[in-house]
């Protein structure tokens, strides 16, 4: 989609600038696309909700019978006040972590969720709240890779999971408690190119066709999350076919292996919401800085929106296309830095290559008062927006395909910074 200047304008004076623009049509179409991956008996797909917790989105979730994967126990409660079940036959939404913070024990315990284990510990904390129950254990297989090395979710250097050697003494401490498991679970982060994508999965899929006979109460396993979003080359995205022949294939083998119904799941955060939102920010200023001994000059389009919505670029230098809008088909492009509000030289959405280093996009040049739209915002965008600053963070508003409008979260004001704050005496 893209946002068509009028309709932003529209949005902006009602809700002021920045804002996420949500188009329902395009994560319904991604909810479709999975669905369709996961089509074949014995596979289910869940939604890592870390990726964009809204309850608008956890609705639409639970309407195309999506499950949970949750990872704190405010994330899991969050699912259930949306309308996902509690309960853990089936375990529509499962509690993945390598530590219980919080109200996370509390939450599974009292809403009967399937944890998925991260840490060999947790069966003992498990244990020592009384739980006698199904259990999942997640591994790290050692292997697999993210879109950025912070992001390997597989590898010695991954604090995810417990290691593969290490998984059969997991299992002995959860039969000594009582407690059986009925699901393996592994998120390998399989990288952006969709036949690495591809070869990890299998190799995930062998290792468990060797595994499932020495788990006699094993009801499921989990290939995980990491379906890729192309936010670069935004046209060609993964072929959703050969997945849906790679996941039946997957259940037909490890079934086969197990002598029964092994049921396959996966759990994409990114792949539903990635392309259905667009940060919406608006030009301030245009400022440059000159050539001199230290380096090239630049010219910066001062925007209202920074890090603390989206960190993705400053975190991992990750690349978001970018419009200026009602520019898209203007002639006569320059390098423009695109840079926010904060205090803090890394407020920057155009950055990149090794050294994190600012990378100047061609683009047309803006003017105060023109809006950004900062694309493919849909994950990790608002869900990890924070109020460094003091900044309350920005609105969500939702367009259905008819047009229609719908404010799904207002912008946070000084009150709501404030409102944990007090003042007891302890
Ligand atoms: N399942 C588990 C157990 C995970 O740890 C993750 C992601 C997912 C599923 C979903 O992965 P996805 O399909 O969304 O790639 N903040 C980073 C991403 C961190 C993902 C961590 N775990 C980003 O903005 O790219």
């Amino acid at each position: 989609m893209t946002p068509d200047a009028t309709l932003i304008r529209r949005i902006a004076d009602k809700v002021g600038t920045p804002f996420w623009l949500y188009d329902a049509g395009t994560i319904r179409q991604r909810i479709a696309d999975v669905k369709f991956m996961t089509g074949s008996p014995g596979v289910q797909a869940r939604f890592a909700m870390k990726a964009c917790p809204a309850t608008k989105v956890l609705r639409e979730m639970a309407a195309g019978g999506i499950w949970i994967d949750a990872v704190s126990g405010n994330e899991a409660l969050r699912a259930l006040r949306a309308g996902h079940a509690p309960g853990n036959t089936p375990p529509v939404v499962c509690f993945t972590a390598d530590v219980f913070r919080d109200n996370a024990l509390d939450v599974v315990l009292q809403n009967n969720l399937l944890p998925n284990i991260g840490s060999p510990g947790m069966v003992r904390q498990l244990a020592d709240a009384g739980y006698r129950g199904p259990i999942s254990i997640r591994i790290n297989p050692g292997f697999g890779h993210g879109h950025v090395n912070t992001c390997d979710t597989g590898g010695p250097s991954s604090k995810h999971g417990i290691w593969h050697s290490q998984l059969m003494e997991a299992k002995a401490a959860a039969d000594r408690a009582g407690m059986q498991v009925v699901m393996l679970h592994a998120h390998i982060g399989s990288g952006p190119k969709f036949q690495e994508l591809h070869d990890n999965l299998t190799r995930l899929a062998i290792a468990y066709t060797e595994t499932v006979r020495h788990f006699p109460d094993l009801t499921a396993v989990s290939l995980g999350g990491g379906i890729p979003h192309s936010y670069r080359e935004r046209e060609t995205q993964i072929p959703i076919e050969p997945l849906r022949e790679l996941f039946t294939s997957c259940h037909q083998r490890i079934s086969a292996a197990a002598k029964r119904d092994i049921r396959l799941e996966i759990e994409p955060g990114r792949y539903y919401v990635a392309p259905s939102c667009t940060l919406i920010t608006r030009v301030h200023d245009i400022k440059t800085t000159e050539t001199n001994e230290k380096g090239a000059g630049a010219i910066f389009a001062m925007v209202d929106a920074g890090f603390v919505d989206l960190i993705r670029p400053a975190m991992y230098g990750s690349y978001h296309h970018i419009d200026v809008v009602g520019k898209e088909d203007a002639h006569g492009r320059e390098p423009i830095v695109i840079a926010g509000p904060l205090c803090e030289s890394g407020d920057v959405f155009t950055r990149g290559g090794a050294d994190e280093e600012l990378v100047p996009r061609s683009l047309p040049r803006p003017e105060p008062g023109d809006f950004i739209a900062i694309r493919d915002a849909g994950a990790y965008g608002a869900a990890m927006s924070s109020n460094y600053n003091s900044i309350g963070r920005a609105p969500q508003v939702w367009l259905e395909p008819d047009g229609s409008l719908e404010l799904i979260s207002r912008r946070e004001t000084l009150d709501d910074l404030l409102k944990a704050e007090t003042s007891e005496r302890l």
